[in-house]
């Protein structure tokens, strides 16, 4: 038996990097995946894999989940894993963000994580059992230069715990992930800075940037009922840098 099978699984921004990845190798686990992104070129590419269903979803419109979890419950039956992925990332300095920089940032990466709950926990608890695993970042434990980011994460991480409280008696989990530096089209700036990737490689113990399969493996576990007695935890997938 596969460790996700017949297992209905949503990933926000499921078209790219870390999303994609975890698309693929959970519908390799026996789950029905909805990879739900902005990017509707993304989506048509990843809803090649006939497995995959490609849906959009703004994860920081309300009535853009309303409408999701109505259509995955209709067609699908059920929701039991919610995995908040999607994220957009900002290097400005503090000098230089206004309201609408923190805004941006805050809307998709907070705000929208806390609306997948709002709106997929129901559809859960209707089955008394879900998972849910937030990606929040290195950079919500310490400071790496990314400002608004790092806040934006800093509230994943505090709505992860917070919701963990709230559902844990109604039978979901909910679990924070921390990546690290993870080679993605989010970080592929960096590829052309070798100072700072031999920088964050020297701060790294284990040597080497994250791969987007090392976070998906940990989300895959997390996901899966290998996890049943699991909630409210902060999972580091950064190769040490949090631990220097
Ligand atoms: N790559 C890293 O080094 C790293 C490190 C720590 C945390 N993370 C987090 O991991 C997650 C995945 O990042 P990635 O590196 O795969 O990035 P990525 O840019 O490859 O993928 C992000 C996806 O989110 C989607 N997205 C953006 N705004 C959206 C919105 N409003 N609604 C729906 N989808 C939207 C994008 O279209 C894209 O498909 C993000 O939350 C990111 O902050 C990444």
């Amino acid at each position: 038996m596969a460790r996700l099978d017949g297992k209905v699984a949503i990933i926000t921004g499921g078209a790219s990097g870390i999303g994609a990845e975890m698309a693929t190798m959970f519908t390799g686990e026996g789950a029905t995946v909805i990879a739900a992104d902005i990017n509707q070129d993304a989506l048509d590419k990843i809803s090649e894999n006939e497995n995959i269903h490609g849906m959009k979803l703004d994860v920081s419109a309300e009535e853009d989940w309303q409408s999701l979890v109505e259509k995955v419950v209709n067609d699908f039956g059920k929701i039991d894993i919610l995995i908040n992925n999607a994220g957009v990332t900002s290097e400005k300095p503090i000098t230089e963000i206004n309201y609408k920089d923190w805004e941006f940032l805050s809307k998709i990466n907070g705000f929208g994580a806390m609306m997948g709950i709002k709106y997929v926990a129901p559809a859960m608890e209707r089955n008394k059992q879900g998972s849910i695993v937030n990606l929040s970042s290195v950079t919500a434990q310490i400071g790496m230069g990314l400002n608004s980011y790092s806040a934006s994460k800093g509230s994943v991480r505090a709505i992860s715990k917070a919701a963990a409280v709230e559902y844990g008696k109604r039978g979901i989990r909910v679990n924070a992930v921390f990546p690290g530096v993870i080679e993605t089209p989010m970080t592929k700036g960096l590829k052309s800075s070798e100072g700072q990737l031999s920088q964050i490689n020297a701060l790294t113990p284990l040597g080497r940037l994250g791969q987007p399969e090392d976070v998906a493996n940990a989300i895959l576990f997390l996901a899966s009922d290998e996890a049943s007695y699991i909630t409210g935890a902060e999972l580091a997938i950064d190769g040490g840098y949090s631990a220097m």
